[in-house]
């Protein structure tokens, strides 16, 4: 993500290192500093790599969930270690390499608020939550409004399933999601020219599409803390900077928001975010995207490929600016 406002100091994109190399540099180091003739011997089994959510999760015994067929791919999956090692989380950083800093998030106890326009306000414990939801896989395309793209198997549960639990009353046309707020944990949290906590919105119909999950692991574990753990918003035919990470709070309103970025740079950032192809960033083309760890370039699909569950959701809002 950029920002016309941004310090000076902050990177474009397309000078940003490929992730082919980053990660083989990172690969390097690590090899250098572990000693590679160590590393040869010593044996791996069971263990788990770094980047992956910890077996110690109380909820690893929820997963793998069964996979939903409904929802393939037309690509390759990416690498897990790409999709776990190549993070916007700007919470931890302004940079794709958050990975570790991300570790320091502490998510147990985590409590989710459910609040605002609901039958009955509420907290609930992640634990408790995720025993109630029906958890299921995923694969779904991600498209981040930088122009590169990743296919993960998602596990978590239908968005709709959330609605039910929350039981808004008629009023409530927004789902306004946020991520925890700790500057002590989230050192990006310390820059105060941005707005923090990370707010996003969508709408109660949007919300209720199939397509939109509440995301609460990947690759068949616990999601990672650099991919949002516990719980992070998944609607597909978004832009990425949609999809909120570590949510805290589920607030239901008649209110449009501003979400995060829509408050920082509203020309560039809007609140509908839906991917289209012929619609520019105003400083990028949308017209394609970098696949990772494939080093192709691919066209980029009218709402990222998932037309056919959600135009209908835009068809009477012709002339408004649904796509950027
Ligand atoms: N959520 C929070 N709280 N903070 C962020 O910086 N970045 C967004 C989104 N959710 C972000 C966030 C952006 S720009 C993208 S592309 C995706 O997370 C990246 O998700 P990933 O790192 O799991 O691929």
């Amino acid at each position: 993500m950029l920002i016309r406002s941004k310090p000076n100091w902050v990177l474009p994109e397309s000078a940003a290192t490929d992730e082919t190399y980053f990660l083989n540099r990172r690969e390097l180091c690590k090899s250098i500093a572990a000693g590679s003739i160590l590393a040869a011997v010593t044996p791996i089994v069971g263990a788990s790599p770094a980047f992956a959510a910890k077996s110690d999760d109380p909820s690893a015994g929820l997963y793998p969930a069964n996979r939903n067929d409904a929802y393939t791919l037309d690509r390759d999956i990416t690498p897990e270690k790409i999709t776990t090692t190549y993070n916007n989380f700007y919470e931890f950083g302004s940079h794709k390499n958050i990975w570790r800093a991300a570790q320091k998030l502490n998510t147990r106890p985590w409590e989710v608020t459910i609040d605002g326009m609901v039958e009955k306000e509420q907290k609930v414990d992640i634990d408790t939550l995720l025993k109630a939801m029906p958890l299921e896989e995923r694969l779904y395309r991600h498209r981040c409004v930088e122009a590169w793209a990743i296919a993960v198997p998602w596990t978590g549960f239908p968005m709709k399933a959330l609605i039910d639990f929350a039981k808004p009353s008629g009023g409530a046309k927004y789902v306004v999601m946020e991520t925890f707020h700790d500057k002590k944990t989230a050192p990006g949290q310390r820059q105060f020219w941005y707005p923090w906590p990370y707010l996003e919105a969508i709408t109660i119909e949007e919300a209720a599409n199939e397509l939109s999950m509440i995301g609460t692991g990947a690759y068949g574990k616990p999601m990672p803390k650099q991919n949002g753990a516990p719980l992070r918003l998944v609607v597909p035919w978004k832009y990425g900077f949609k999809q909120i990470k570590s949510v805290v709070r589920f607030h239901f309103t008649a209110n449009r928001p501003k979400s995060f970025w829509e408050q920082i740079q509203p020309r560039e950032y809007g609140f509908w975010a839906n991917v289209n192809p012929e619609v520019d960033h105003p400083r990028w083309s949308q017209a394609t995207e970098r696949l990772l760890g494939t080093g192709k370039r691919v066209p980029t699909l009218l709402y990222n490929g998932y037309a056919e569950q959600v135009a209908g959701l835009y068809a009477n809002m012709k002339g408004q600016r649904i796509f950027y």
